[in-house]
């Protein structure tokens, strides 16, 4: 039954050669049958790409992408990896797992009292650290507890995107630490007009602040330290052109990152704004990474909109292609994958020892830097303590490198990963560049599992 679960796509990839590999996705052109899922960077693949970000609207199918499980509210202490999982290893069952990761995570624990909170790190010839999380907002308030990255060039946030890229957004360029910048999108159109500076009282990168989007149907807040910074109300971002309101209205993942906007490959108009290249010798580097610190995510459901199309309580699902706010259904369905060979439509099962695979590639994770299919966590005894909480111990020394030994991980794309490594992780869609990393899995001939 495997077989004939994972033939679909292979069996297509197999015949199809390198053409859909490289199959990208946009506005104006949708994903093929054989990998009918379109990633948050715009290229097309199977199992992940199906996942977290998938877009139903450049997708083959809306069914091609697997629903959005419904919101989950709590606190979520981040102070340890037990509840993430590396983006090829997440298969979508939200109920295991509460976060997502690409990149590297790492426990770090304040010497001054033992407070355990997560690096997001970003090192040299990677694209930095990302955590998604597996359930879906749709309105709620949705706070963290954080301090930033220092340095020009690399850029924490922490925003909430939906699969058709309605954004909400709080940004912090690591060269200038008494600042956050707010800004919201709505299905993926750049306004640079609606982003907006907010100060931030004392450092962000050294202390922890608490930065909240509280996120009603008619209007968003977003809260420095328990204070109002700004509001925007649904009702003033009426678009005559599109008909619609410009107002971040769909189901959205909470996402933390630490991004390197300054690399010499980007844009020039995304490194000036990061305020210049990165310096990898820099001072504010530690362990040969920089790092920004989350220590807390919390997360209130709101109630959601009356009038909705409700036939169950666990998924969020796209029902037509104006993707506003009316035409999100609350279903039942949700999707487990089998494997990464699967989609929403044939998620498939997971292989059994004897089961063979033909010849192909197919692309499987979006965007590359899985963290090499393990995280880090630092040992907690005969560690050298830093002595301020500027210095983080050194969580990658336990951490292993490489993946499952079965399966051969290859960057797609012909750059090696130091050349792409600012498309990946990047979350503010004005500044998306074209060439974003997919995880291609090679099967060499018949392997069997
Ligand atoms: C935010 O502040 C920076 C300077 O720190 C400035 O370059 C940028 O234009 C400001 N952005 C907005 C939207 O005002
Ligand atoms: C209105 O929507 C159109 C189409 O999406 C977009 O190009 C334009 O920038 C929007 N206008 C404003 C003022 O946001
Ligand atoms: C969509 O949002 C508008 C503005 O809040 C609201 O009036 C309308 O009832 C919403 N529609 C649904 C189906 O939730």
């Amino acid at each position: 039954m495997v077989r004939g679960a994972l033939s679909a796509v292979l069996v297509a990839a197999a015949f199809a050669g390198t053409a859909f590999a490289g199959a990208k996705c946009s506005t104006t052109q949708k994903c093929p049958e054989d990998t009918p899922c379109c990633s948050l960077y715009g290229d097309c693949g199977v199992g992940a790409f199906c996942l977290g970000g998938c877009n139903p609207l450049q997708s083959h199918k809306f069914e091609s992408c697997v629903p959005n499980p419904v919101c989950k509210g709590g606190k979520y202490a981040l102070d340890s990896l037990d509840d993430v999982k590396t983006i090829d290893k997440y298969l979508g069952d939200p109920s295991k797992t509460n976060w997502q990761s690409q990149g590297l995570p790492a426990i770090y624990t304040d010497p001054n009292g033992g407070q355990k909170s997560t690096l997001l790190t970003l090192s040299q010839g990677t694209s930095g650290t990302l955590l998604a999380s597996t359930f879906y907002v749709w309105y709620g308030k949705i706070c963290a507890r954080l301090s930033t990255a220092q340095g020009k060039g690399v850029v924490t946030a922490f925003i909430l995107m939906s699969d058709v890229k309605d954004e909400i957004d709080f940004e912090f360029i690591g060269a200038s630490i008494n600042q956050g910048l707010s800004n919201f999108y709505s299905q993926g159109v750049t306004v640079y007009t609606n982003g907006k500076n907010l100060t931030v009282d004392g450092p962000s990168t050294l202390e922890m602040h608490d930065y909240c989007v509280d996120w009603k149907q008619d209007d968003l807040t977003w809260y420095i330290d328990g204070k109002e910074s700004r509001k925007l109300e649904r009702k003033d971002t009426w678009n005559a052109t599109s008909g619609r309101f410009d107002y971040p209205q769909t189901p959205s993942r909470v996402m933390l990152s630490l991004w390197p906007a300054g690399l010499p490959t980007n844009a020039k108009g995304t490194v000036d704004w990061a305020g210049g290249e990165i310096d990898w010798n820099s001072p504010y580097m530690q362990n040969g990474y920089y790092y920004a610190r989350f220590q807390e995510v919390n997360v209130e459901c709101y109630d959601h909109p009356k009038g909705i199309q409700t036939k169950g309580d666990k998924s969020y699902k796209y029902t037509d292609r104006a993707a506003t706010n009316n035409t999100i259904a609350i279903a039942n369905d949700l999707v487990v994958l089998g494997s990464l060979m699967g989609t929403g439509e044939k998620p498939g099962e997971a292989p059994k020892s004897g089961d063979s695979k033909p010849t192909g590639n197919v692309a499987m994770v979006p965007g590359g830097n899985p963290g090499g299919g393990n995280r880090a966590e630092q040992t907690s005894a005969g560690q050298t303590q830093p002595t301020d909480a500027s210095s983080p111990n050194s969580p990658q020394s336990t951490n292993e490198v490489g993946g499952d030994s079965q399966t051969t991980f290859n960057q797609g794309g012909d750059k090696p990963a130091a050349a792409g490594a600012g498309s990946a992780l990047e979350p503010g869609l004005g500044r998306i560049s074209g060439s974003a990393l997919a995880i291609v899995i090679a099967i060499m001939g018949l392997i069997t599992l």
